[in-house]
């Protein structure tokens, strides 16, 4: 099916970031990672999810920078992201992807459209509009604490000490049917640490991509903040008030590289509207729209329509 609207939005990402083969349009830097996840008792109660009934799974981790061009070093300002797939005893997958930023900066696909098409650099100065950039801004407010967060985060002494937020809200259902809107969070149990720019440069490049494959046993407590009554559930751009009940669902523990995935001609794709039973998606469009971007990513870097 053409979708024009996601082939727009990977277009426009491709202006900014250049068109990379076999790359990923956004996020095309990254390593990949073996692990294992393990829910807590809590979760149980407040999901029937398979992977969170208490039994250890299988798991590939994806660290990643945010940007779209691969060649961009590390100690780059940006955000990160931690992508998960849950290999389930069936067969069946399910994902969670992550970003180390608070909120989103766009509440609809066409905001993300309009804000990137803004950011392109004219081609005879190589510059942004810094102009258009700001008349986008001015209309969106919304979008002014995770742009600031994003231009002001300090380069992450490891993957392993960044903390990852799911964004969008999720309906969490338990085995009694009983239904709660939840936001879930990765917090590194080694504490959040960055880097000086000068420090990060320092260490290189690929610090981050050379580091995190000798991180095993590194691990992230899975943290699940409660909505309470009037919270927006379908607005990533606004993250919840602080003082929401959390719940410690699970603990996802690093191995060393993953030697499985992305190997061989093997696609790797985190979607993540890749649910299960026991977890529902909200009516965030944002989380609606994105496995239609990714789809085209995914066409384009590997030839397979999905
Ligand atoms: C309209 C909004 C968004 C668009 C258009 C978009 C676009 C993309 C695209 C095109 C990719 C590459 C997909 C692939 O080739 O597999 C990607 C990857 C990724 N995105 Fe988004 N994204 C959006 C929102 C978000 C949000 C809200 C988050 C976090 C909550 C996020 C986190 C990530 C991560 C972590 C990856 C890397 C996944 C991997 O390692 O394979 N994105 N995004």
């Amino acid at each position: 099916m053409d979708d024009r609207l996601a082939e727009e939005v990977v277009d426009a990402i491709n202006a900014v970031s250049g068109v990379h083969p076999g790359h990923r349009a956004a996020h095309a830097r990254g390593t990949v990672v073996a692990g294992r996840f393990e829910a807590t008792p809590a979760a149980r109660a407040l999901t029937r999810a398979p992977h969170m009934q208490g039994a250890a799974h299988r798991v590939t981790v994806r660290f990643s920078n945010g940007g779209g061009d691969p060649a961009v070093p590390d100690y780059a300002t940006e955000g990160r992201g931690m992508a998960v797939k849950v290999y389930l005893p069936d067969g069946r997958r399910t994902d969670m992807v992550a970003l180390s930023l608070p909120a989103f900066f766009a509440r609809t696909p066409e905001d993300f459209l309009e804000f990137t098409r803004a950011r392109r650099p004219d081609p005879a100065t190589g510059q942004p509009d810094l102009e258009r950039l700001g008349a986008w801004l001015g209309a969106h407010p919304e979008a002014g604490p995770t742009i600031q967060a994003a231009v002001s985060a300090e380069p992450p002494a490891s993957y392993a000490t960044c903390a990852y937020n799911g964004i969008h809200s999720f309906r969490w259902v338990n085995e009694q049917g009983e239904g709660r809107y939840v936001r879930f969070r990765w917090e590194p149990e080694a504490g959040v640490e960055t880097l000086a720019a000068e420090e990060a440069r320092a260490r290189g490049a690929a610090y981050l991509q050379d580091e995190i494959v000798t991180r095993a046993g590194a691990a992230f407590t899975l943290v699940v903040t409660l909505a309470a009554a009037g919270d927006p559930v379908e607005d990533p751009t606004v993250a919840w008030p602080d003082g929401r009940d959390r719940v410690e669902v699970g603990r996802l523990e690093l191995g060393g590289p993953d030697t499985e995935r992305e190997r061989d001609g093997d696609v790797l794709v985190f979607d993540p509207t890749r649910v299960v039973e026991g977890i529902e998606l909200s009516e965030d469009p944002i989380l609606r729209f994105r496995p239609r971007a990714y789809s085209v990513s995914v066409e384009r870097r590997s030839g397979i329509a999905r």
